[in-house]
C-alpha cells in the first residue's frame, strides 16, 4: 500500500500538483464525467489547491474555479480562479466577487478537526457535510452536481439519506488513490433537486 501512496506522491510532484489528492478527483471525474470545458466550480476546503489545479485544467479559460479554505492559499491563481480565506460556515455571496454564483459543481474535500471521541467526531462530520448541502442548495444550479468527502461512521447514513432527498442520484465512491485504511468515502450527488425550504430564499 505504501508503494501505491509513494506512486501518487511522486506522480503529483512530476505533474506539478501541490498534493496527491488531485488523483482522487481525477478518478471520480474519469468515472462520472464531472468536469468539462466552461463549467463553474466551487471548491470548499481547497487548500493546498490540487483540486483547483485539476479542475482549472478541465474547465479551461471559459470556466472558473473558486476555492474557499480556513488556510491561506499559496497557489498562483490565473484570471479564471478565485479564492477566499474563510470558514465555510461564514460564507456569503459577496465573498465570490467578481465571480457570480450559481455554480455548476460544488466540491468538498473538507474534514473537521477530530477529537477521537466517536460521537463528537461523527456530529462534526455530519455538521460539515450538512453545511455543504445547505450551501449547494443556495449556490448550485438546479441539476448541478455535488461531491462531498464523507467518512464511514455514525454520520455516513444520515448524510447519505439527506443527499438522496436532494439529488436525483447519489453514488458513494472510494478512489484507488485514497488510503485503504482511511474511512473516507466520497458521496457524489448528481442532479440537484430543488428542495423547498426557507434556506432557499
Ligand atoms: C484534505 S484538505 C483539501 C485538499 C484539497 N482538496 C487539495 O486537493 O489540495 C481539507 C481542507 O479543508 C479545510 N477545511 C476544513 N474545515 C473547513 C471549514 N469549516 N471552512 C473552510 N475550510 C475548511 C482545511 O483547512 C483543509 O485545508
Amino acid at each position: 500500500m505504501k508503494e501505491v501512496q509513494d506512486h501518487y506522491f511522486k506522480k503529483a510532484k512530476t505533474e506539478g500538483y501541490v498534493a496527491r489528492s488531485a488523483y482522487k478527483l481525477e478518478e471520480i471525474d474519469q468515472k462520472h464525467g464531472l468536469l468539462r470545458n466552461g463549467l463553474s466550480v466551487l471548491d470548499l476546503g481547497c487548500f493546498p489547491g490540487s483540486w483547483m489545479q485539476y479542475a482549472q485544467k478541465r474547465v479551461g479559460q471559459k470556466g472558473f474555479v473558486f476555492g474557499v479554505d480556513l488556510q491561506d492559499l499559496q497557489l498562483p491563481l490565473s484570471p479564471n480562479m478565485g479564492f477566499i480565506q474563510e470558514d465555510v460556515f461564514n460564507l456569503n455571496e459577496t465573498h465570490f466577487a467578481p465571480f457570480i454564483p450559481p455554480f455548476d459543481l460544488v466540491l468538498s474535500d473538507m474534514a473537521p478537526k477530530t477529537t477521537g471521541h466517536q460521537q463528537i467526531d461523527g456530529a462534526r462530520v455530519l455538521g460539515l457535510g450538512q453545511m455543504v448541502l445547505f450551501l449547494a442548495q443556495r449556490w448550485l444550479k438546479p441539476s448541478g452536481n455535488c461531491l462531498i468527502k464523507a467518512f464511514h461512521g455514525p454520520a455516513f447514513e444520515p448524510l447519505l439519506n439527506q443527499m438522496k432527498g436532494e439529488y436525483k442520484k447519489v453514488k458513494p465512491f472510494k478512489p484507488k488513490s485514497s488510503r485503504k485504511e482511511s474511512k473516507e468515502v466520497f458521496l457524489l450527488g448528481m442532479g440537484r433537486i430543488w428542495v423547498p425550504k426557507e434556506t432557499n430564499e
